[in-house]
């Protein structure tokens, strides 16, 4: 069975009621609901903290074992050269996603420390976004 971590950064535990109109009106709990629903044969592992250094220790702890990790490293992927550094030093592929085009909004989302070390990037489609990663993970 095939292992997959989802690791969500800072303020994405609001999903549902921060900026419906950007995010969506779906909280991730309830999504990742529906996503153990559909990926039955999966075992699917979801991480949320809005702490840097946190997030780091999950890096480090699923970051050599697995199948593969989604991220979604929110602000931090725009500030933190930790996480970018995490992404670097660990051996299980990362698939980085945005669920906002973050290049239609504000220049300082244009830049991520997550992206040079990772394997692939899903922006801008919205929660479909983690469907697509697991996807592109499971037929990896
Ligand atoms: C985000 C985009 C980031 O710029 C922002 O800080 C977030 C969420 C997204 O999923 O669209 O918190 O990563």
């Amino acid at each position: 069975m095939k292992q997959i971590t989802i690791i969500n950064g800072p303020n994405l535990n609001l999903l549902g009621k921060r900026e419906p109109e950007i995010y969506g009106g779906m909280t991730f709990e309830d999504y990742f609901q529906k996503l153990t629903a559909k990926y039955q044969n999966l075992e699917l592992t979801y991480f949320q903290s809005n702490i840097e250094g946190e997030l780091i220790d999950k890096l480090h702890e699923v970051g050599f074992k697995g199948d593969g990790i989604i991220l979604n490293a929110a602000a931090y992927t725009h500030t933190s050269v930790g996480i970018g550094d995490a992404v670097k030093a660990i051996e299980t592929p990362v698939i980085e996603v945005h669920i906002s085009n973050v290049y239609a909004r504000e220049e300082f989302r244009h830049h991520s420390y997550v992206s040079p070390n990772a394997s692939g990037i899903i922006i801008g489609m919205g929660l479909k976004g983690y469907e697509l990663a697991i996807d592109s993970l499971i037929d990896a």
